[in-house]
């Protein structure tokens, strides 16, 4: 058997096991989706978001990406961002870092990785913005893992740099920001960072009330 041929297996076993469980679990599932929970979280196989959090299908809406960035050109996070944020209402975003991110960890060397180069140099900024602070740890395994928890903190941030955020948080107080990491040797989430409607935004990114009403 191929490996891919397994996959398409295991789903019927899967299917069937889910039926076995709950003869209604398709047809509820078929009907809608309100998820509470939008999870922003790095594309490493290893770093599951139903999986690591013991949750159902229905219960997280996942948007992933190298190094779980919040790039504000990049049209499918914000789409992402924005149905969440706007028809799903959901109630919290999770940046979702982890230990060991091979992305954090090339942004850090001058190695050269084609196209990505353009992503990883997002990262290198948040280098730039905390050098010293990273470069004051001599380790070089513990000062990666500042970088990561540095760079869910930034990403944090850069969500409530958007306009989808700020109008959200002016229209309905929510959502709550988070940033957690991830750990791949003891599979724990640590908690970085949370944010709500009453932080204040540094006030060059505010957009005015006129705007957040429009
Ligand atoms: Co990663």
């Amino acid at each position: 058997m191929k490996s891919f041929e397994r996959l398409l297996l295991d789903n019927k076993a899967w299917a069937s096991d889910k039926l076995m469980q709950d003869e209604k679990f398709f047809e509820n599932q078929a009907h809608a989706q309100k998820p509470e929970f939008f999870w922003i979280g790095c594309s490493d196989s290893r770093v599951p978001a139903n999986e690591v959090t013991n949750t159902e299908s229905g219960e997280i809406f996942v948007h992933r990406n190298v190094a779980n960035m919040v790039v504000n050109t990049d049209l499918n996070l914000l789409s992402v961002l924005q149905y969440a944020v706007d028809v799903l209402e959901v109630k919290h975003v999770i940046i979702c870092g982890h230990y060991g991110c091979g992305g954090v960890k090339a942004a850090l060397t001058n190695g050269s990785y084609g196209l990505l180069n353009k992503w990883l140099r997002n990262i290198k900024d948040v280098y730039r913005f905390h050098r010293e602070e990273v470069d004051i740890i001599k380790d070089e395994q513990l000062r990666l893992n500042k970088m990561i928890e540095l760079n869910v903190q930034e990403q944090v941030m850069n969500l409530a740099k958007t306009s989808i955020i700020q109008k959200a948080w002016h229209k309905r107080k929510g959502p709550q920001l988070h940033g957690w990491v991830y750990g791949l040797n003891d599979g724990i989430l640590h908690d970085i960072i949370d944010l709500d409607y009453t932080f204040e935004v540094d006030p060059i990114y505010r957009f005015t009330t006129n705007e957040l009403e429009a």
